[in-house]
């Protein structure tokens, strides 16, 4: 995949809308369609306001006073788009929390029903989340598919008796 943007943000709520325009920013920058693709604009946006917000409420880069965390985008082919937002760590990691009576516990079940795909690795200190979306392919123009011509012997062999 290639890196299309990468910033590091200090880790306070207020920085989160940046988060989102940046984001949104280097898409539009390398795939000049997609800012005619209100829905995968959205989507990146609102996904990547999810996992912001738990480096910066659920890990020390938003409970230390330097703490940071790094926010990445990479496009790969098919039109994958892959965000990443790396933290500073906590004890716990994320987990899906399945109680639709919480107030809370909402981002990552967000995140697992938008992304096309999503995960969490771990790093010896803190832990990158990402999630993938694919970019809706353009309408093709049409594709021509030729057959194979077909395999006719042109001089077949005069058979001797
Ligand atoms: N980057 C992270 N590092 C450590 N723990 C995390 C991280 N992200 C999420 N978590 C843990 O996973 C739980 C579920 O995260 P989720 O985003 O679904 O809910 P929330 O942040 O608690 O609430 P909401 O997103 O609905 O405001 C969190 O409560 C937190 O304990
Ligand atoms: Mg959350």
């Amino acid at each position: 995949m290639r890196l299309v943007g990468e910033m590091r943000f200090p880790g306070c709520p207020e920085v989160v809308s940046d988060v989102r325009i940046y984001a949104a920013s280097w898409l539009v920058r390398e795939l000049p369609e997609a800012a005619d693709d209100a829905n995968l604009l959205d989507n990146v946006r609102l996904l990547v306001t999810e996992i912001a917000t738990n480096a910066i409420r659920h890990t020390i880069s938003g409970r230390w006073r330097k703490g940071a965390f790094r926010v990445r985008m990479w496009l790969g082919s098919g039109g994958r788009i892959r965000v990443e937002v790396r933290d500073q760590g906590w004890w716990s990691g994320p987990r899906l929390r399945d109680d639709a009576n919480e107030t809370g516990g909402r981002g990552l079940q967000i995140l697992a029903a938008v992304a096309t795909r999503w995960g969490v690795r771990r790093h010896w200190l803190g832990r990158t989340v990402w999630f993938e979306l694919l970019v809706q392919a353009p309408v093709a123009g049409g594709t021509a598919y030729l057959d194979e011509p077909e395999q006719r012997d042109l001089f077949p062999r005069q058979a001797h008796a």
